[in-house]
């Protein structure tokens, strides 16, 4: 019996693991009910008398070296797990991600900075809009088409809400409040009822711009835009104005500028003409300045309204406007400018 015990004790010294698995693998050999410790407290009953006392202490020992044993190579084992965790210093960082600005943003900021340096400064105004703020004070007639449930969002329960279908909202809503002179940028999101596809869109972006004093004539329309589309495309830029119908200025003009991609030669983006068409202009119509509680008589002004995806189509010569709704990061992280 105490060689038994011995030769146990001896092997249990020895033991060594290096996976949790293996520890409870050792527990249950020798310190569950049947295991080999056990085994031996059940011999226990044979032995004789006269050694009985020598034979328990050493059975305790045995028992109680075990389980240390056991217990210290579990510790050891989670130990070296939470270091291997923690504490290689040395290891690289998981990279960040680090996000860029959209590509509408990026340009929407430059048109914005491309005006600022003249004196225009920034207002905006909400999206959901009344009839009168989008149309009415505009001098859109009643009937007019850009009413129609085919161009307008509608609230169904109040005709009177419409989501605005252009930023030209918010130039009654400044004119409204404020005094001339008024030198203003008006960037922000409209909504179209139009099918989606490569070319259109239910929402996209605009800036419109509001110069309104004494003596404002179209002269100083021609030169604003023309420095703007200099700046924005380049100092060989030209550009021509074409006469055209808003109902809220008159007269009115689109302008277009020579293609940005071929020079003005004549390439397949401008459908070989040498001219693409880039924004809506014109001398807000006095009827509006009227409606909005301006002196048409004291006070002229232009206005002009641009789409800022036709923009950046232009700048990046991306073929479908769908992408810039759907956040693509492969798409997006492409454009990593200054601004
Ligand atoms: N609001 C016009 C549009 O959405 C653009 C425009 C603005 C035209 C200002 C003339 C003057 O198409």
């Amino acid at each position: 019996m105490k060689e038994k015990i011995k030769a146990l004790l001896d092997e249990i010294r020895g033991l060594n693991a290096t996976r949790v698995e293996e520890v409870e693998a050792l527990r249950i050999k020798f310190l569950s009910k049947k295991g080999e410790v056990s085994v031996l407290f059940n011999e226990f009953r044979n032995v004789a008398n006269e050694e009985k006392r020598e034979v328990g202490q050493l059975l305790n020992e045995l028992k109680n070296e075990a389980q240390d044993k056991i217990n210290s190579l579990k510790e050891h084992l989670s130990d070296a797990a939470g270091q291997t965790e923690k504490s290689d210093l040395t290891r690289s960082a998981e990279p960040i991600r680090l996000g860029t600005r959209h590509p509408l943003s990026l340009v929407k900021n430059e048109i914005v900075d491309i005006f600022s340096r003249i004196g225009f400064t920034i207002a905006e105004g909400p999206e959901i809009e009344d009839d009168w703020h989008v149309f009415s004070a505009l001098n859109f007639a009643p009937e007019h088409p850009a009413r129609d449930m085919q161009d307008t969002f509608f609230i169904e329960q109040n005709p009177d809400v419409v989501l605005r279908t252009h930023t030209s909202s918010v130039q009654t809503r400044v004119m409204t409040k404020q005094k001339p002179p008024i030198r203003m940028l008006f960037p922000g999101r409209v909504y179209r009822n139009e099918a989606i596809s490569y070319r259109a869109h239910c929402f996209f972006h605009q800036v419109e711009g509001l110069y309104i004093d004494k003596d404002v004539s179209f002269a100083d329309l021609k030169q604003a835009l023309m420095y703007f589309a200099k700046e924005m495309f380049g100092e060989s830029t030209e550009i021509r104005l074409r006469p055209s119908y808003f109902p809220f200025t008159e007269p009115s003009a689109e302008m277009d500028i020579s293609c940005n991609l071929c020079g003005g030669k004549g390439c397949p983006f401008c459908k070989h003409t040498g001219w693409v068409e880039i924004l809506g202009c014109g001398m807000v119509d006095p009827n509006v300045l009227e409606n909005c509680g301006i002196d048409s008589k004291i006070y002229s002004g232009y206005a002009f309204g641009m789409g800022i995806e036709r923009i950046t189509n232009l700048k990046y010569q991306v073929k479908d406007l769908r992408m810039f709704s759907e956040n693509d990061v492969r798409f997006l992280e492409q454009f990593k400018a200054a601004y």
